[in-house]
Formats: structure tokens, C-alpha cells, sequence
């Protein structure tokens, strides 16, 4: 049996338990659903790493329950649900998996992006209903995409990706970032204050990890400088945006929808959300691909395979 223990807290796509299963020893059988708090804390007492996901808070009283435990490798890009703090204090390791969801991140936002501004998921839903009586010259219209302007709240790596998206489709492309990534300079990118993106962009899309300093940074004072034919997307946390603040703002007729994949209270979903007809809901798949999964898992493995052999971990964020 490998001499290394490892908790896996959901389960993961099948090459990535097969390779698992092959390197370490597991100290429970995962499922696809999420543990509970108390299978949590059982599975870290025995294990030497941990590979988790999102769903599982990982604080520092859970943390002081792992007496072996040297890594938390973290199956997402974002770490919010993990205390870096007391992982740091107690020589733990964290990692994530940044580049391999950059791109379908992207691809996700753009596909929200497209159907609430064309409308895709209410004719859907029209047809759907039978009720669809034909072509009519005024049915479901939507906003122009094309030659829109696109502001990008974070202009990280998936921030980025988006914009390179919009370039085909001819948009002015707006960002705040907290600092100019080298490579934006050239492409006519343009920095602006928040306001000002607000004020000026037809889609505002938010890219920013959640921190104490992007909680609700989206809430109902920066929503009133929005256009309101505009449409905000969230593919980044829910909490970065005041939720009862957008639904004001969507009831005010002050803002014209939203693509949300992520939300305040997952699964728990605002219920004046599910009644806005103008409002496209996913259930948080920015990265949910075959191949960006699988590859995400085994970012985790090389991770945890390198620090329990005493090396330098190639995600380390604390
Ligand atoms: C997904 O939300 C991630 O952070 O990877």
C-alpha cells in the first residue's frame, strides 16, 4: 500500500481517482456529494494531504483537528473556503489550480454573456411552453453585442481571456485591475476607474477573487452608475456582488439582467433571482469541462505528490 495518506473530499472525474488511487492511500471513500462537517474532520485526523473542492470550509479550527496534515490542494482556482492564515501558522500548504479553467471559464461567461443579451433561455422556455405561435417582427429583442462595450472588473487570467474574446466581436473592451498586467498594454485595453467603467460598459463582467476586499464590491451605489440597458455577469463569486442589491436593481427596471453562475448563499439561490425572467441562472460551471476537470485534479496530485516528497509546491498560495 502507498506509505501516504490522502483525504479526497468529493469525487472526483475517474482518471484523476484512478491516479489518485495508484500514488496514495485513501483514507475514505469520496462521493459526489458534498461531506458533511463531521466527515470532514474524520477523514483530515488521518491524512497527510488533502485534496478538496470549493464547497468544503476548511477553517482553523478544522485545521487544528489534521495533526499529519501538510497540504491542502484545493480543486479550483479560487481558495475562499480555506483560512490561509492558520494553514500558514500551522505549516500547511495550500494550493490551487490556476491555467488549465482560464479558457472554459471564458467560454462560460461568453455564453452568458450571449443569452441574456439574445435572449437564448426565454425563447427556449417559449418553445418549450408550446406557446410559440411563429415568427413575429418584434418578439424576445434583445441587445446588440457586436460593437458593445465590455467592462472586465479584474484583469487576471480569465479576465483576460474574455476580453481576447470580445475582439471578434468588434467590442470596446474597459477593465479595472489591481495592477496592469504587461501583456494587456498593447491591445487597446483601456484602464478606468470603476465608476467609469460602470457608467460606460453595456455588459460589466466580474473576474475578482473574493476577499475582504471584494465583498460586495458590486452592491447597490456601484449598480446605480450601470446603464440601465445593461446586463451584469458573475462568473466569479457570488459574494462579490450584494445579491438583494441586484434584485433592487433588476425590479427598478434599473439594469436590463444578469448572467449569474455563482451566488451569495450556493446552493441556496435569492428567490426573487428565480422569479426575473431577465436573469440567466447556472449552476456554478465556469470550469465544468471533461477535459479542464480532469486536468484540474491532476494539478491537485502533482501538487500533493511534491510537498509530501519535500518539495516546493508548483500552486502554493500560502
Ligand atoms: C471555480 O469557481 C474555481 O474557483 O475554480
Amino acid at each position: 500500500m502507498p506509505p501516504h495518506r490522502v483525504y479526497v473530499a468529493r469525487l472526483l472525474p475517474e482518471p484523476v481517482m484512478a491516479e489518485i488511487r495508484s500514488r496514495f492511500t485513501l483514507v475514505n471513500a469520496p462521493t459526489l456529494a458534498p461531506p458533511s462537517p463531521d466527515q470532514l474532520r474524520l477523514g483530515l485526523i488521518e491524512a497527510d494531504a488533502a485534496i478538496c473542492t470549493l464547497t468544503e470550509v476548511i477553517t482553523s479550527e478544522t485545521l487544528a483537528q489534521a495533526p499529519r496534515l501538510r497540504i491542502v490542494a484545493n480543486c479550483a482556482v479560487g481558495y475562499n473556503n480555506i483560512d490561509l492564515d492558520a494553514a500558514c501558522s500551522r505549516n500547511i500548504v495550500v494550493t490551487n489550480t490556476p491555467d488549465v479553467l482560464t479558457d472554459a471559464t471564458a467560454d462560460l461567461t461568453w455564453a452568458l454573456l450571449l443569452a441574456v443579451a439574445r435572449r437564448v433561455v426565454e425563447g427556449d422556455r417559449l418553445i418549450r411552453s408550446g406557446e410559440w405561435t411563429g415568427w413575429e417582427p418584434t418578439q424576445l429583442l434583445g441587445a446588440d453585442v457586436a460593437g458593445a462595450t465590455l467592462g472586465i472588473i479584474g484583469m487576471g487570467r480569465i479576465g483576460q481571456a474574455v476580453a481576447r474574446r470580445a475582439v471578434g466581436f468588434g467590442m470596446k473592451v474597459l477593465y479595472t485591475s489591481r495592477r496592469t498586467p504587461v501583456s494587456v498594454e498593447a491591445k487597446g485595453w483601456q484602464a478606468v476607474s470603476l465608476e467609469t467603467l460602470l457608467g460606460a460598459s453595456d455588459f460589466v463582467s466580474l473576474h475578482v477573487p473574493l476577499s475582504a476586499d471584494t465583498h460586495h464590491l458590486i452592491g447597490s451605489a456601484q449598480l446605480r452608475f450601470m446603464k440601465p440597458t445593461a446586463y451584469l455577469l458573475n462568473t466569479s463569486r457570488g459574494a462579490v456582488v450584494d445579491e438583494a442589491a441586484l434584485m433592487e436593481a433588476l425590479n427598478a427596471g434599473r439594469l436590463a439582467g444578469a448572467g449569474l453562475d455563482v451566488y451569495e448563499q450556493e446552493p441556496v439561490i435569492h428567490p426573487g433571482l428565480l422569479a426575473q425572467t431577465r436573469v440567466v441562472l447556472l449552476p456554478h460551471l465556469g470550469s465544468a469541462t471533461a477535459r479542464t476537470r480532469t486536468r484540474m485534479g491532476m494539478i491537485c496530485i502533482e501538487n500533493v505528490t511534491t510537498v509530501l516528497e519535500g518539495r516546493p509546491a508548483p500552486n502554493r498560495v500560502a
